[in-house]
Order: structure tokens, then C-alpha cells, then sequence
């Protein structure tokens, strides 16, 4: 099996900001006030708008999967073996690409999660406090289905499994600052797995890989992929 951890840097080039790059998201953003369980208990107008203001970015006609999406698509679609993709992202650019078999560890934009009956539903509007959950009809209890810091990543009990028995671990356009996400690599090799990082420049933890390469995803991915299929 193939494991594929994406992070930011991958839909870069669709025209979504990073977290951590100059320009990035938490450049101008407060981590503690719009992406913690405290900051939505003070303020949650302030969080809402943040997330509303990034769901419908998403949703504008320009953003579209890049190269990369689609190189890792053609690999799902092509390889003679399984491979899983496990995002930190929020936006749904894998999945438009065609990507089907994969895990949103820190949620997704585009769902909205009940805090009263704890159930999730496509959510593509603004969210507001005075919103009724879709499910069970409670008011005022919706927040975004994302993974704010202090939250435990979705999946985790999947993809411990997954990096445990696969062949090659691969990190795509991820900074490697936060955990879990950034000691799957460890856990790959120590179980087994040849890891490989695909980045624009070497992350935080890019001494734990086997190997990477740098430059922009739309230009590496595709040719990773081509690589892959070929010695099938
Ligand atoms: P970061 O913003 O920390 O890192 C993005 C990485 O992508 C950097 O290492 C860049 O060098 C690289 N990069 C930028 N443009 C690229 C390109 N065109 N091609 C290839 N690589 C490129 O984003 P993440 O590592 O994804 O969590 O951040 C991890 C988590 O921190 C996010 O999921 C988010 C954030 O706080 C939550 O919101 C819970």
C-alpha cells in the first residue's frame, strides 16, 4: 500500500493560501482566536466569518484542483496497488480531482458539525449562530467541521493502521510543524516503509525521510507518478 499525506502546499497553486508560508494564513490570523475550541467559546461571530470567508473562497469559480490533484487521482485510478490519501487539508480539491479513497483528518470546509446530536452535513453557505442543524433541528449549536488545535485528528485509528502496513509513506506540501500529522513518517519507517517527501523546500522534519525532492507540486507530483506507474 501507498500512504500519501498532503498537507497546504498542494493546493497552492489552485489559488488556496498556506498556513505557514509568507503570506500565509497565520501571518494575519491568530491561531488562538479563530482555530481553538477556546477562541469559538469567546468569539464565535469572529470564527464563523474566518470559516465563512474560506468556504466561499473555495467555492469561487477560479479554484479548481491543480496538476498534483490530478496526478494523485491517476494514481488511485492506475496503481496495482492500493493507495490511501490522508489530507490535513479542509478545501475538497482531491476529491474533485477523483480521488475517493480518502481521510480528511482535520476536517472539511464544506461540513458543518452539530455539537447537540453530533452529526455532520454538507454545509456550502455562511454559518451562523442563529442556523439550525440540518439533522436534529437544534439552533445555535453548528460550528465548522474542523479540527482546531487542543482537537484530536479524525481517522487516527485508520491511518495508524494504514501507516503500519504500507510499503511507502509519501509527504506532499506540508511544513511537518504539526503533530500528529508530522510524526507519520517516523511511524512509517519504523514500521517498515520507504518514505519519500515531495515538497518546495525541505520541511521542519525533512531528516526523517529516506529521500525528497523539491520544487512546486504541480511539477513534481505528476512526475513522481509517472515514475510509480512505469515500474509497475
Ligand atoms: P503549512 O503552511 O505549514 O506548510 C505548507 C508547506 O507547503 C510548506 O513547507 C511550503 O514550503 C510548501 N509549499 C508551498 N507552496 C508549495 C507548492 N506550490 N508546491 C509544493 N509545496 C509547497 O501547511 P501544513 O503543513 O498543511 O491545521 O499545515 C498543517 C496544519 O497546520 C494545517 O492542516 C492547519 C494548520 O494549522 C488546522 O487548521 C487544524
Amino acid at each position: 500500500m501507498i500512504v500519501i499525506l498532503t498537507g497546504a502546499g498542494i493546493s497552492q497553486e489552485s489559488g488556496i493560501a498556506t498556513f505557514r508560508d509568507s503570506g500565509g494564513l497565520w501571518e494575519n490570523e491568530s491561531i488562538e482566536d479563530v482555530a481553538t475550541p477556546g477562541g469559538f467559546a469567546r468569539n464565535p461571530a469572529r470564527v464563523l466569518d474566518f470559516y465563512n470567508q474560506r468556504r466561499k473562497q473555495l467555492l469561487s469559480p477560479e479554484i479548481a484542483p491543480n496538476a498534483a490533484h490530478l496526478a494523485l487521482a491517476r494514481l488511485e485510478r492506475e496503481s496495482s496497488e492500493p493507495v490511501l490519501v490522508v489530507t490535513q487539508n479542509v478545501d475538497n480539491l482531491h476529491e474533485c480531482a477523483g480521488t475517493s479513497n480518502l481521510l480528511h483528518m482535520h476536517g472539511e470546509l464544506l461540513k458543518a458539525r452539530c455539537t447537540a446530536c453530533r452529526g455532520v452535513s454538507q454545509w456550502e453557505v455562511d454559518m451562523s449562530k442563529s442556523d439550525a442543524c440540518p439533522k436534529c433541528g437544534t439552533t445555535g449549536k453548528l460550528r465548522p467541521h474542523i479540527v482546531w488545535f487542543e482537537e484530536m485528528p479524525l481517522y487516527m485509528d485508520e491511518i495508524e493502521q494504514a501507516l503500519e502496513s504500507c510499503r511507502l509513506f509519501v509527504s506532499i506540501g506540508t511544513s511537518g510543524n504539526v503533530y500528529p500529522a508530522a510524526g507519520f513518517v517516523r511511524s512509517a519507517r519504523s514500521a517498515g516503509a520507504q518514505t519519500l517527501e515531495l515538497n518546495l523546500e525541505k520541511s521542519v522534519g525533512a531528516s526523517a525521510f529516506h529521500d525528497g525532492r523539491y520544487g512546486k507540486a504541480s511539477e513534481i507530483v505528476p512526475d513522481w507518478v509517472d515514475e510509480v506507474l512505469s515500474r509497475q
